[in-house]
């Protein structure tokens, strides 16, 4: 089964086991080397920091560690199904998803007068070329640069390869920030960045919530342990909807990358798209075990200390908190919707329909994909779309009909 990263744990419509054990997931002489050298370095640092280590710096380790990570080691891991791939992502799964999304971007441009788009976390890069050829032959606007921004190395030698396939005229708008400048003025993009952003772990015990976070144990092997949590730390208010037991995430790199953005974006848009919920809903009291999990082979398992570096980990994103960290860096709050209703909004029924009128050939393929990016228990409403920005009235065009927001700063109260 075609697996995209969505499903929660204990959602039982994924092929999941504790550990990968089919011959799909068993790891090659080169990758068992690869993990066992990392997890060398993990319980190195486990060391240097007195026995223990977050759970936000083993994941950062396990998927961006310098030539042992799994997105800074394995490129090929998001593609195609079929493939030596783990997951399929929209811009993967369905040319529209990009052609839905150009028109749009170009209006933003437009609107604010921008030359730029920057996309962060641009995987294989199909989206950076999609788009651009999605621009090109509409005729109306194309970006002076498209900036890609992207923190594994490997992701960006593939990058590099997809768009030297590009006809000249468009690769030569390609390019790649190692840091963002001071300020940039650009309709910024990011389609499953955020959910690959470390994060802290929370245990709820009776007496108060704890860090989870990870040690080394006696057969060298890693273990979880909890310990207490920071004097001071801030938690989100909803996590009082959770009883004793459950286990959550804290999404402290994501909140430090909005800050981020809204410290650089100038004049600007944000689109977001990612799997996640607002607080309210991600604290929901039946959702004990949180969000975090991992995939392997396009199959999901719930072992993020199995074989590190071998496994896609990622958790769902709070976007309240994302929400939230954008306003408190001064960015607008542009419009929170579902990713259906975002491309409905913008016209990919349209697009299709044009699409299979015009004896395209791979119609039914194009068909099963809108289905996919557009099902309720598919992607449709567990993606959502988060807009924010500096410069432009709210709401989106795009999300004029459907717009959520509200719901972000519901529970939020003490
Ligand atoms: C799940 S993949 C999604 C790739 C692509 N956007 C897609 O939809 O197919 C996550 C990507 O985000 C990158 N990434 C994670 N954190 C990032 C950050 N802080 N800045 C830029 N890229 C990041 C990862 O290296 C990876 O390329």
């Amino acid at each position: 089964m075609e697996q995209t990263r969505s499903l929660p744990r204990g959602d039982a419509a994924a092929p999941r086991a504790s550990a990968p054990a089919g011959d799909a997931e068993a790891a090659d002489a080169a990758e068992q080397q690869r993990s066992q050298e990392l997890l060398r370095r993990v319980r190195e640092r486990i060391a240097r920091d007195g026995g223990w280590i977050g759970f936000d710096s083993y994941m950062q380790m396990a998927l961006y560690e310098p030539g042992l990570g799994y997105y800074a080691a394995s490129p090929a891991v998001l593609g195609a199904w079929g493939g030596a791939s783990d997951f399929i992502t929209a811009p993967e799964l369905s040319p529209l998803f990009a052609a839905t999304l150009a028109p749009q971007v170009a209006r933003l441009a437009q609107d604010l007068e921008l030359d730029t788009v920057v996309e962060f976390g641009a995987g294989s890069a199909r989206l950076a070329c999609s788009m651009l050829r999605e621009l090109a032959d509409a005729g109306a606007w194309l970006p002076r640069r498209y900036v890609i921004v992207e923190v594994a190395s490997g992701m960006r030698a593939r990058q590099r390869d997809a768009v030297a396939a590009l006809p000249a005229g468009l690769a030569q708008r390609v390019q790649w920030w190692d840091t963002l400048p001071e300020r940039f003025d650009a309709v910024v993009l990011g389609n499953e960045v955020l959910d690959a952003m470390p994060v802290r772990l929370l245990h709820r015990l009776e007496s108060g919530w704890v860090e989870r976070g990870v040690r080394a144990a006696a057969d060298g092997s890693l273990a979880w342990q909890d310990r207490e949590l920071a004097p001071g730390s801030a938690l989100r208010p909803t996590l009082r909807q959770l009883a004793p037991g459950s286990v959550t995430e804290w999404p402290e790199a994501a909140e430090g990358f909005m800050r981020s953005l809204g410290t650089h974006l100038g004049r600007g848009v944000a689109l977001l798209f990612d799997y996640g919920f607002p607080a309210h809903e991600y604290d929901h009291p039946q959702r004990t075990e949180g969000t975090l999990r991992c995939h392997r082979a396009h199959r999901v398992h719930d072992d993020p200390l199995w074989q590190p570096g071998l496994s896609d980990i990622t958790a769902h994103v709070d976007f309240s908190a994302m929400a939230r960290a954008a306003r408190e860096s001064g960015l607008q709050l542009l419009g929170y919707t579902s990713q259906a209703r975002f491309l409905l909004n913008a016209g990919l029924l349209d697009l299709l329909a044009a699409r299979m009128a015009g004896g395209d050939a791979a119609a039914l393929r194009l068909a099963a994909g809108v289905q996919k990016l557009l099902g309720e228990h598919e992607m449709g409403e567990l993606f959502k779309v988060l807009a924010v920005g500096r410069g432009l009235a709210a709401p989106l065009p795009a999300m004029v009909e459907g717009d959520r927001s509200a719901a972000l700063d519901a529970g939020a109260a003490d």
